[in-house]
């Protein structure tokens, strides 16, 4: 199992969920948080003053697939829907999972993701 965490503009959050929806990845789950990559921010000059916004808001995406197969479909899902060709586009990042548990069934592994 494999779970997959996109940092993506707030403003492609429903394309995201779209894309996400239209290959029938159905778990998610979505965050709004603040962050900063490569270019630590922008400066933005706020009554005279310039200031140093560091921290700008994103939306987190955390999705947990079955399998490698499922894994690369929604990354290049994520990918396309997520895309401008601008600083701040965001990153896509994956971990192996070591186990999950589907509560109302008990089930566990691959069964509680299907
Ligand atoms: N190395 C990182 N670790 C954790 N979070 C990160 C990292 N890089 C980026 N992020 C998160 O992703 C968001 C978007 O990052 P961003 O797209 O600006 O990355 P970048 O490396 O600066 O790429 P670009 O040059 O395209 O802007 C950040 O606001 C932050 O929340
Ligand atoms: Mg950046």
């Amino acid at each position: 199992m494999i779970k997959i965490e996109a940092i993506v503009r707030e403003e492609k959050m429903e394309d995201v969920k779209e894309a996400l929806s239209e290959i029938e990845v159905n778990g998610i789950t979505v965050y709004q948080v603040m962050g900063c990559g490569m270019q630590k921010g922008y400066k933005e000059v706020i009554r005279g003053s310039e200031i140093l916004i560091t921290m700008l808001p994103k939306i987190k995406f955390e999705i947990v697939v079955s399998n490698e197969e499922w894994a690369e479909k929604t990354i290049e899902a994520i990918k396309k829907a997520a895309y401008t060709g601008n600083f701040g586009d965001g990153k896509i990042f994956t971990y192996d999972l070591a186990s999950v548990v589907r509560i109302r069934t008990g089930e566990t592994g691959t069964d509680a993701i299907n």
